[in-house]
């Protein structure tokens, strides 16, 4: 069983999301499909054959904080999963490791799945194990991370078209495993489309996928969760 996981970002509308449900909902699969649109659109995923996910959330479960949102609000829309520490969360709205795990001890608490992402900028890749460890430091020794998924998403692959090697993902992957006990999935995410996408799901430490772009093309996706069925 390997995950795809579909992240919109801030994509689609309701038109889109009904052709989207209407294709991928009859599609059978071993595999573990997590679709994540963004917060407006969740509620048109209600009797979804596969799992739904969002894309971030409050660290509070309620009260007054204008313009978050609550994860016992997602958990009542139905999502079993919520992205946090997204690069575009932690780059553009100055999320930090700190808040990241704030909001990583609620959705545990609440029996959500986490779905950690993790990786290093261009400039630092040379140091990626450092910039990792750094990431990962907290969640490392906490009881629930076997609640949680962890993706490398290295934010020079993201939307860029570039990807690294097969041996450089299980490299990365093989040492977030190690940090954390093998407590939980890791995940690789960054240019991930139907070309590439049986060469990385056959890498061993990888236990799936983290889809942007390519999961807006209904098409592409599709083939994407029939081609690792095959
Ligand atoms: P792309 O697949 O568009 O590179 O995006 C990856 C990503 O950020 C998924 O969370």
């Amino acid at each position: 069983m390997k995950f795809l996981v579909a992240n919109w970002k801030m994509n689609g509308d309701v038109e889109f999301a009904e052709s989207f449900f209407e294709k991928i909902n009859s599609i059978k699969t071993e595999n573990q499909i997590v679709v994540c649109p963004p917060f407006p659109l969740l509620y048109k995923f209600k009797n979804f054959s596969h799992s739904l996910g969002a894309q971030n959330c409050s660290d509070r479960k309620n009260g007054a904080f204008t313009g978050e949102v609550s994860p016992l609000l997602l958990q009542n829309l139905g999502c079993k999963y919520v992205i946090i520490g997204h690069s575009e969360r932690r780059r553009i709205f100055k999320e930090s490791n700190e808040l990241i795990f704030e909001k990583y001890k609620t959705l545990t608490e609440l029996g959500i799945n986490p779905i950690i992402c993790v990786g290093e900028t261009e400039e630092s890749r040379p140091q990626w194990r450092d910039i990792l460890s750094i990431q990962l430091s907290k969640f490392k020794e906490d009881a629930n991370l076997s609640k949680a998924i962890i993706a490398y998403e290295p934010v020079w692959s993201i939307g860029s078209g570039k990807t690294p090697t097969t041996s450089e993902i299980h490299e990365v992957l093989s040492f977030i495993k190690q940090t954390t006990n093998s407590k939980c999935p890791t995940l690789y995410g960054g240019s991930v489309n139907i070309k590439n996408i049986s060469d990385i799901l056959q890498i061993p430490s990888v236990d799936g996928v983290l889809i942007g772009g390519a999961s807006l093309r209904i098409e592409e996706f599709s083939e994407m969760i029939q081609c690792i069925v095959c």
